[in-house]
Order: C-alpha cells, then sequence, then structure tokens
C-alpha cells in the first residue's frame, strides 16, 4: 500500500464509518485500510473469520459486486443471528453463507461451502462493541454481570470456573501471560481469598483494591486481569495460532490475508508467522549451523502494522489499539 493511498483511505475513514455506525453499532476498525489492502475485485470470493457487526463484510461484498462471494464465520451465535438479519438478501441471492463456527475450523468449513482458492481473507480479532455492551455476557469490567466471558455459550468453561476453581499459582500464571499484569500473584491471592466471586463487578472492584487503588492510571486497574481471563476462556491464542496456516492453504497465490489485532499477544503471532512464512531459510534450533533452505510462501505487503489515524481514533477509541497486517500468498 502506497503513502497516498494510506492517507486517501484514512481520509475517507471516519465518513465511512460513520455511517455504518447507524447501522450496526459496532463501527468496524481500520475499514479502509483493510478494504484496499485486501485488493478484492468484482466477482473476487472472501472469508471474513471475525463477522461481528458485519461492517468489514458489507465492504467486502460492496467491493466484490456484482457477483463475488462472502463465507463469514463468527463463535458467537448473537452475532450470527444478527447477522443473517443484516445479509438476508445476499444470503437468499446466493452471495453469502454465514456459519456459527470457530475460525480454528475454518478450514473444513471453507471446504464444505466450496471455498477453497479465495481471493481474500479477513480476521478482526477480539470482541466486538455489542458483545462489550452486553453486561450478561460478562466481557466487561464496566457493566457488572456474570463472570461468562464465553464467545460461545455452548462452551463449557466460562471466567466463573478458572476465577472460582483454578489453583491460586494457575492463576496469577494467567494474568501475569495473557495480561502481562505485574501484579498477578498479589490479584491472585485476593481473589482466592475471597472466594466464591460472581460479577465482574465485584472482580473489578477486588482487583483494583488488590493493586491499591486506581493511583493516576490511564487504564482501569481491572483491565489487564479482563483481558488475561478472556483469552484464556476463549483459548484466543491457540485459536489464532491455529488458523493462520489454515488461512494460507485457503487462499489462492496473489491471494491476501489481513489480520487486525487489538494487543501484543495476538499481535506478536501474527507478525512473527507472517515473517517465518516470508524467509528462504528455516534455521534448526539444535544445530548452530543448521537449517533448510525454503520458498517463501507468503510476501509481508504491510512491513510495519497500519494503525489507526488520529480521526477514526476521535470517533472510535476502540481503534486505537488496532494493528492491521497483510500477507499476500505467492505460491
Ligand atoms: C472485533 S469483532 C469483529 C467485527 C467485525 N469485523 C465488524 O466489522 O463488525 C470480533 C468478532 O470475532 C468473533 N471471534 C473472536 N474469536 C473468534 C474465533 N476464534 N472464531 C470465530 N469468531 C471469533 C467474536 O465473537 C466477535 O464477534
Amino acid at each position: 500500500m502506497t503513502n497516498d493511498s494510506l492517507q486517501d483511505a484514512q481520509a475517507h475513514s471516519h465518513q465511512a464509518t460513520e455511517q455504518q455506525a447507524a447501522v450496526t453499532e459496532h463501527i468496524p476498525v481500520l475499514a479502509d485500510e483493510t478494504l484496499l489492502g485486501l485488493r478484492l475485485r468484482s466477482g473476487d470470493w472472501a472469508i471474513d473469520g471475525t463477522l461481528g457487526g458485519g461492517g468489514h463484510a458489507a465492504r467486502i461484498l460492496r467491493q466484490s459486486e456484482p457477483d463475488g462471494r462472502l463465507l463469514g464465520l463468527d463463535a458467537d451465535p448473537a452475532a450470527i443471528e444478527r447477522a443473517t438479519h443484516r445479509f438476508a438478501a445476499e444470503i437468499a441471492d446466493g452471495r453469502m453463507v454465514v456459519v456459527h463456527a470457530n475460525f480454528a475450523e475454518v478450514e473444513t468449513v471453507a471446504q464444505q461451502h466450496g471455498f477453497a482458492g479465495v481471493h481474500a481473507i479477513l480476521l478482526d480479532l477480539g470482541v466486538s462493541s455489542f458483545q462489550l455492551a452486553e453486561a450478561e455476557r460478562g466481557f466487561s469490567w464496566q457493566a457488572d454481570g456474570p463472570l461468562d466471558m464465553r464467545m460461545n455459550p455452548d462452551q463449557e468453561i466460562s471466567a466463573w470456573d478458572i476465577v472460582n476453581t483454578w489453583p491460586e499459582r494457575d492463576l496469577a500464571d494467567l494474568i501475569y501471560e495473557y495480561g502481562e499484569e505485574r501484579h498477578s500473584r498479589r490479584i491472585a491471592r485476593a481473589i482466592v481469598a475471597r472466594r466464591p466471586i460472581e460479577r465482574t463487578g465485584q472482580l473489578a472492584e477486588l482487583v483494583e483494591s488488590a493493586q491499591g487503588g486506581r493511583r493516576g492510571q490511564r487504564i482501569h486497574p481491572a483491565t489487564r486481569t479482563f483481558q488475561a481471563l478472556r483469552i484464556g476462556v476463549n483459548q484466543e491464542l491457540s485459536k489464532l495460532e491455529q488458523v493462520l496456516p489454515q488461512c494460507l492453504r485457503l487462499l489462492r497465490p496473489g491471494g491476501r490475508l489481513a489480520v487486525i489485532s487489538f494487543h501484543s499477544l495476538e499481535d506478536r503471532i501474527v507478525k512473527r508467522w507472517m515473517q517465518q512464512e516470508a524467509a528462504d531459510f528455516t534455521p534448526d534450533p539444535t544445530h548452530p549451523m543448521g537449517g533448510i533452505s525454503k520458498t517463501p510462501s507468503v510476501a509481508i505487503i504491510t512491513r510495519k502494522p497500519i494503525t489507526a489515524a488520529d480521526a477514526e481514533i476521535q470517533h472510535n477509541p476502540r481503534s486505537r489499539s488496532a494493528k492491521l497486517r497483510i500477507a499476500e500468498r505467492i505460491q
């Protein structure tokens, strides 16, 4: 992507997201940049692994008019229901297929629906505004609700199980690793001492007091602990590791994968995977001079991740931490 086209995309971003907000209430992040980067043409086939409110999906469908096709997945049945409603016309005329599935199963789902060899795949990671806003889903420390955080409510393990049944040490490790929280031990100790904990509000308060209050922190003291629990409940990092090689196999040569991540743990996985696939040599860690030469399977389109322009951040604060990386399959 050239700087000019990127600036153009960012200039239009504000206007476009505003229009979509009225329809979906979830403002798609870096939408113009993503669409520009995916380089979709009329008639192209695409996969959106994270349908959410369907903001990006609507843009993909528009860009591939009149006969491009889109397969949309989401782990959350509520997102699927919303998308089925929003895209009823496209589904009816065969332009779109919507499937309730985790993107870790994308290859199987895509093959079932004849979507192998696609031109573009999008993963817009994390949670949607719908999920955050609905207190009953238990994702947010801002809205009091049950300790749930499951993207797919059919799944057995919820945040309640982790908070109330895990040994203190495992809980501390999870908060440290997935929340990058340096007070993890203190927080885990406070949680175990106050069990059972039923509500997100209760947990947020407890985490805050375990750290001695707010003390001028920019983010709420419970943010990192909530992030850790969400990642743990939904096994977000392992699902991401599983989906990336599947995306490569599903793309046709010249096809592009765009991934939008919202924290450094996700972004690191995407960055390293792209670098490894773009490399022409795989070192052998067991031999100081060992390794094998190989033909790279992707070209990295975004040397540095694309981030939101100030106008987008002002309009949609969720975009502040977004990082977009794009790779193209080359063989
Ligand atoms: C940030 S939102 C996507 C927003 C969407 N791009 C839009 O424009 O409205 C992320 C969505 O991905 C879903 N999701 C997260 N991880 C998933 C996974 N492993 N498999 C399938 N869906 C997932 C969430 O349920 C959520 O609806």
